[in-house]
């Protein structure tokens, strides 16, 4: 939960400059290539972690820039091979042409997802808002449908629709959602969210899904760990995911209990949107924000 000040602050932050945004968020982004994500992946992996490498590009809004994208997460593919890394892709479908053209966006997509089977490589379809749930949704099923198991798919507990949507899917990332949706389609309480994350959480264990239990917040990950271990869960039939920047400490004390974990690795040069929505969570943004201009002070 954001306290008050912070949540001010928050406000103010499309009024801060650029440069200042990207040094306050560095600790959430690898860097802009791919040489950057290869070197956080390695150190993760050094610890026991996986990694998920999601190349930032929700920013585009022409269709040979997506087809760029797709072909960054193509490279991105053959540099685990070549560097021997544990690691899977997360894409944002916005980023591979959603918003310009479906058909363009679903050839981008498959692209990577069968470049990723033949490396035997896992790709996992972020969600985003609530307009691109119902096409995130047709996308993956149509392409699991088509034989393809080396996909997933996220919901969002804040969706009032996701206990229904999650029915006969394989293979889901469960996190509480970050976008702004009315109260129609979305729990806005902090915790009606947490209620319904555990709902869905249950039913998806229930019905045999392969889930990654997205999040950090300690109440969430203790209920995981309870759910899990009631339904006796074999340890490759869930993992647990945390976002690259945000309680690493955590995230080693959940591998040295021996559960699979994996970080989310952004980079590339396309860094402001996601970057806004990682500041916007930190609950101790007002201090972090005070630090930061407290140190430029005194290094002058
Ligand atoms: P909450 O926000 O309550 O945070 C719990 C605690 O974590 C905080 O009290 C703080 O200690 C720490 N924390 C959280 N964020 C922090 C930050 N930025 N800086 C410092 N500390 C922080 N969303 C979405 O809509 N679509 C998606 O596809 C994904 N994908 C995704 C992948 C992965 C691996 C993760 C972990 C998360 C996502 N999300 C997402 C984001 C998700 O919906 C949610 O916004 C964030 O995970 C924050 O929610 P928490 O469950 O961590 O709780």
């Amino acid at each position: 939960m954001v306290p008050i000040l912070d949540r001010a602050i928050v406000k103010l932050l499309p009024a801060v400059p650029r440069p200042v945004v990207q040094r306050l968020s560095a600790r959430y982004i690898a860097g802009t290539t791919l040489d950057d994500a290869a070197r956080v992946v390695r150190r993760l992996n050094d610890k026991g972690k996986l990694a998920t490498v999601d190349v930032l590009g929700e920013e585009i809004t022409r269709a040979d820039e997506a087809r760029a994208i797709a072909g960054q997460y193509h490279d991105a593919l053959a540099r685990f091979d070549t560097d021997a890394l544990d690691a899977n892709v997360s894409v944002k479908l916005t980023a591979l042409g959603l918003e310009l053209d479906l058909d363009l966006c679903r050839q981008n997509l498959e692209s990577v997802v069968v470049d990723a089977a033949a490396r035997g490589r896992f790709v996992r379809i972020d969600m985003e808002d609530s307009s691109t749930t119902d096409r995130t949704l047709a996308l993956y099923r149509e392409l699991r449908q088509s034989g393809h198991e080396n996909v997933g798919v996220v919901l969002q507990a804040y969706l009032r629709r996701t206990i229904r949507d999650l029915d006969g899917l394989e293979n889901v990332r469960l996190c509480k959602g970050i976008y702004v949706e009315p109260p129609d389609l979305a729990y806005r309480e902090y915790e009606a969210v947490r209620a319904n994350f555990v709902l869905c959480l249950e039913a998806l264990v229930a019905q045999g899904s392969y889930v990654a239990i997205a999040t950090h917040d300690e109440h969430l990950i203790r209920e995981a760990l309870r759910v899990v271990g009631d339904a006796h869960l074999p340890r490759d039939r869930y993992e647990f995911q945390m976002l690259l920047g945000v309680r690493p400490d955590r995230a080693d004390s959940l591998v040295a209990a021996g559960h699979k974990l994996r970080v989310y690795v952004p980079y590339g040069t396309h860094w402001y949107e996601y970057s806004v929505r990682r500041l916007q969570e930190n609950p101790t943004f007002a201090r972090y924000v005070a630090g930061d201009v407290l140190r430029r002070v005194l290094r002058r």
